[in-house]
């Protein structure tokens, strides 16, 4: 039995922040499924939304924010991250944090950082470095991490299930002690034991079979939450990002909205403007209008794709801001100064996620939430570009502000240690593999961007019953990362289906062609799901 006073699953941002702040207070355990950097943070482009502008403010920001969310944003939320964002960007800043700043010298030599433009902002407000904000800002945390004795990083372990009192048997309060964890690389199964535990297991774009997201984004904090009894909500708002590199050998390259921030036009494959008659945002209106404007005119049109063309600006211009995409689409033969780039939406954010309030308390005792896996009421309906990364910054750093104000008895409960029965090593791993395929095409071509009760039904027979042979399969094999991943994405899977059954309308991202339009009567309304314990 390992014992920490504070346990972190996850070493994205949300992670790394949270850690930083309660180490000076206890022993921290971060334990982190593949190597430490391997997050949805270290492939973050665009940057982070917050207000440093002069002809910005809170209240622009705030606006749209809840615009981008339609309608269901908590908007007491919204205040508090969007007016801490600035005061959490400049710790990141003095932790060595280096953000693009512009050309032009102010009078005292020093230099103002450059600002974004992306999606729905009515305003020049996005900090970045180049297009890799998310390894600038990961290496940084990651620097300041190695500093801090109190902390000790397991990489290649894969938090299974959280360890809580009602699961051992104990009635009363729920309270969560810890987490049985699968080390990768000796294959067994050790017991984290800890007062606080924190899920910064970020989202699950590989739910789907075409996503922006690396392969750690398998839902499992989403996953174990709810099968420790927690609630989720709003899990029907996956957000599509309109532009993934669409090439056969390419998997899962973003292609920044702040290259339409910078001027960038989406076009059909006659170049045809289609947005221009969309929204007034043309190619910059929140994601939600334009991946369903994608999604609709290739299947208008019968193209596979369509393309964005930037090559109206200087070709110095783009090489220095787009680095990393000029880079990576010249190592494709796309040469972006030149011609359009071939894209397509994909599975990008979770919008949905474990209920917290902004502090990141879940409905569990001793366990917290922060980050993509959360659900605050930031996002509502539909998140606004580059708010993901300022919530979890300022969610870290208000969660750990409470749990450090707070006087938590500690518990001696006995912790039985992970019971592998009489296991033996899977040797169809074909099933597995068969299985995550399955899923994850059926949840792309059923549970999409489109959708419809009928779809969502079928989807959701087909779920159970590829849960029902995972189950067996887990119940009777000794457990790997694939089949532990397997049946966490099967999980997020039906959850996903479950809201979006729930849901009687289309809002923002969930787009229900059986219910075209927005039911006021859900305005604000949460769709929510608590496994019965
Ligand atoms: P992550 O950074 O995803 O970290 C999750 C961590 O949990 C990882 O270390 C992972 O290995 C670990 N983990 C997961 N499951 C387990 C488990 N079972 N056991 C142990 N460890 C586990 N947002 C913005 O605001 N601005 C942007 O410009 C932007 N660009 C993006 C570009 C791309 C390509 C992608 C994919 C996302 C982008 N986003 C952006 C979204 C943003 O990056 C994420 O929402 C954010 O980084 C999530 O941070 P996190 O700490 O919650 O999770
Ligand atoms: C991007 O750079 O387009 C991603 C921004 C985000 O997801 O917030």
């Amino acid at each position: 039995m390992k014992q920490f006073d504070f346990l972190i699953l996850g070493s994205g941002i949300a992670g790394l922040s949270f850690a930083l702040k309660v180490a000076p207070r206890g022993r921290v355990a971060i334990v982190t499924k593949k190597n430490r950097a391997e997050s949805n943070t270290n492939y973050a482009q665009g940057g982070i939304a917050s207000v440093t502008g002069k002809d910005d403010s809170f209240e622009l920001h705030v606006r749209d924010t809840l615009e981008a969310g339609a309608g269901l944003c908590k908007e007491s939320v919204v205040r508090t991250i969007v007016e801490e964002g600035p005061a959490r960007i400049q710790e990141l800043i003095d932790l060595g944090m280096k953000f693009s700043e512009t050309e032009q010298r102010a009078s005292d030599g020093s230099r103002e950082l450059d600002l974004g433009r992306e999606g729905g902002h009515s305003r020049r407000r996005i900090l970045h470095a180049k297009d890799m904000t998310g390894h600038e800002i990961e290496s940084a945390l990651l620097d300041a991490i190695s500093k801090q004795p109190n902390i000790q990083i397991f990489e290649n372990h894969l938090a299974i299930d959280l360890i809580t009192s009602q699961k051992l048997g104990y009635v009363g309060e729920n309270r969560c002690h810890g987490a049985y964890v699968f080390d990768r690389k000796t294959r067994r199964v050790e017991t984290f034991s800890a007062t606080t535990t924190l899920l910064a297991t970020g989202g699950c774009g590989k739910v789907y079979l075409y996503t922006t997201n690396p392969d750690i984004a398998t839902g499992d904090g989403v996953a174990m939450a709810y099968r420790a009894g927690a609630s989720i909500a709003n899990m029907e708002f996956v957000q599509f990002h309109p532009t993934c590199l669409y090439h056969p050998k390419a998997k899962s390259f973003l292609i920044s909205e702040a290259v339409r921030g910078e001027g960038g036009v989406l076009k059909n494959l006659e170049g045809g403007e289609f947005m221009d008659g969309v929204h007034a945002m043309k190619s910059l209106a929140p994601r939600d209008i334009v991946a369903r404007a994608i999604d609709s005119e290739m299947k208008k049109t019968g193209a596979d794709h369509v393309l964005l063309d930037i090559t109206h600006k200087p070709a110095k211009f783009i090489i220095e801001r787009f680095p990393n995409i000029y880079q990576t689409c010249l190592r494709y033969g796309i040469d972006i100064t030149k011609e359009p780039i071939p894209v397509v939406p994909a599975a990008h954010y979770q919008c949905g996620g474990v209920v917290t309030n902004v502090d990141g308390e879940t409905d569990i005792a001793g366990l917290f939430a922060v980050g993509e896996v959360a659900c605050t009421g930031l996002h509502g309906a539909n998140r606004l570009a580059s708010n993901s990364l300022l919530e979890a910054l300022v969610c870290a750093h208000r969660a750990a502000g409470k749990i450090l104000s707070t006087t938590v008895q500690k518990t001696d409960l006995a912790i039985p240690l992970w019971q592998s029965g009489n296991a033996t090593n899977a040797d169809e791993m074909v099933v597995v593999s068969h299985n995550w395929d399955e899923i994850r095409r059926l949840m792309w071509d059923y549970v999409g961007i489109v959708r419809t009760n009928k779809r969502l039904q079928r989807a959701q027979k087909r779920i159970a019953n590829l849960q029902e042979e995972i189950h067996d399969y887990y119940w009777n094999f000794n457990v790997s990362a694939d089949l532990l991943e397997l049946r966490n994405i099967a999980t997020v899977a039906e959850l996903i289906v479950a809201c979006a059954l729930q849901r009687p309308e289309s809002r923002g991202l969930n787009y229900n062609l059986d219910f075209p339009d927005t039911n006021d009567a859900w305005a604000q309304r949460d769709s929510v799901v608590r496994k019965p314990i």
